[in-house]
């Protein structure tokens, strides 16, 4: 097959881990004959540099055309200033509104061979495979009113979190989707003791698990649902949550398989392409100096060619070389190894079958 995928390598490790990724693609394409072309386009901190717009038009274009978006990291401290009135992450908030990307799947599992690499007692890591569902254009992130006013002669900052029936009925109803491929249970995560946009997003899912009876729902609040990922982890199958619930419960989900490196992510909506980044950020303290661990973005990759090109059997081969290696004891410095981002990719090229 043929497909055109947009590279976003963004800053920092971004185009690091993006080029480890691209080859990656590359191999594969080799392997069972499919011509990946290969697009690059601004996005980020790098983007308002050349452009003065962290999102320029060409690039949103670009992405809405293509079967599939690569994408690395954005930001920076060189764009940090908070008073700044063009951030990088307005490009990658912007790039998911624009691309209707409601739905961003992050699966989390611990090889166990890493498990020694992660600060949560062993036996709490075994056999965690879990995937969480985490809505990505509504809630907290997005909703209006958004702003700073003054108020009695202080200011007053004011962000919404807002979510309409439709907006949690069909992430629920992706996450009830999933389960049946796996697991067969939905953790629903919400703070309905105290949000009334919980209280509609608990009513929706009890609709939506309706339809799927074959598949069990349970509720669980969201100061709950971190306390058990570190606890018993192995408790979850599916969790589906709203988008700072989501964000936040990710970056700890990266702690039980070892390293911010590890981990893929996925954001669909059945329309577009899809949009596949790692889940970490651009890692400034280590950006330029070829060390930054690829298998976030690689698995990326594989996630890319099963959800956007439906190349499952291409996607489990990158799955298994990145397994095999890691087995044979390929290491980045965040795993406590000494490979480079280079060797590393070249030892999962060197699995592909
Ligand atoms: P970060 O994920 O960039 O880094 C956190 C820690 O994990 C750092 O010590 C870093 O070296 C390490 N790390 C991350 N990815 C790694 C990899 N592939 N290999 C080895 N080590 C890795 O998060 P941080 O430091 O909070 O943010 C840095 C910048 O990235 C900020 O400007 C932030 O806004 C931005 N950011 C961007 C995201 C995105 O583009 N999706 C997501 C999160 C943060
Ligand atoms: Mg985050």
């Amino acid at each position: 097959m043929k497909a055109n995928i947009v590279l976003l390598p963004g800053d920092g490790i971004g185009p690091e881990v993006v080029s480890a990724a691209v080859q990656v693609l590359e191999a594969v394409g080799q392997h069972y004959d499919h011509k990946f072309v290969f697009t690059e386009y601004l996005i980020g901190g790098s983007a308002i540099d050349k452009t003065g717009n962290p999102l320029p038009e060409e690039t949103l274009q670009a992405c809405r055309s293509a079967d599939a978006v690569l994408l690395g990291a954005v930001g920076g401290p060189k764009w940090d200033d908070p008073r700044a009135s063009v951030r990088p992450e307005q490009g990658l908030l912007g790039l998911r509104k624009g691309l209707g990307v409601f739905a961003n799947l992050r699966p989390v599992r611990v090889h166990p061979a890493l498990i020694e690499a992660s600060p949560i007692k062993s036996d709490r890591l075994l056999g965690v495979d879990l995937i969480v569902v985490r809505e990505l254009t509504g809630g907290l992130y997005f909703g209006q009113p958004k702003k700073r006013d003054w108020v009695d002669g202080q200011q007053r900052a004011v962000d919404t979190l807002e979510y309409t029936e439709n907006e949690i009925e069909r992430i629920v109803d992706l996450a009830f989707r999933l389960a049946r491929q796996r697991r067969r249970k939905v953790s629903s995560v919400d703070k309905a003791n105290v949000l009334e946009s919980s209280r509609l997003w608990r009513e929706v899912a009890n609709r939506v698990a309706q339809r799927y009876p074959d598949v069990t729902l349970e509720h669980v609040l969201v100061d709950t649902a971190a306390m058990r990922l570190v606890s018993v982890p192995q408790s979850f199958d599916v969790i589906v949550t709203e988008n700072m619930f989501g964000d936040i419960l990710t970056d700890e989900a990266a702690v039980l398989a070892g390293s911010m490196g590890m981990l893929p992510s996925a954001s669909l909506n059945g329309q577009y392409g899809g949009l596949y980044e790692p889940i970490h950020g651009s890692a400034p303290d280590i950006a330029g100096q070829g060390i930054a661990n690829p298998i976030g973005t690689i698995l990326s990759a594989a996630m890319l060619l099963r959800y956007s090109l439906g190349l499952e059997q291409e996607a489990r081969a990158i799955e298994k070389a990145v397994d095999q290696a890691i087995t044979e004891g390929a290491r980045t410095r965040d795993l406590g190894g000494s490979l480079t981002t280079t060797a590393m990719t070249q030892a999962i090229i060197e699995r592909l079958d």
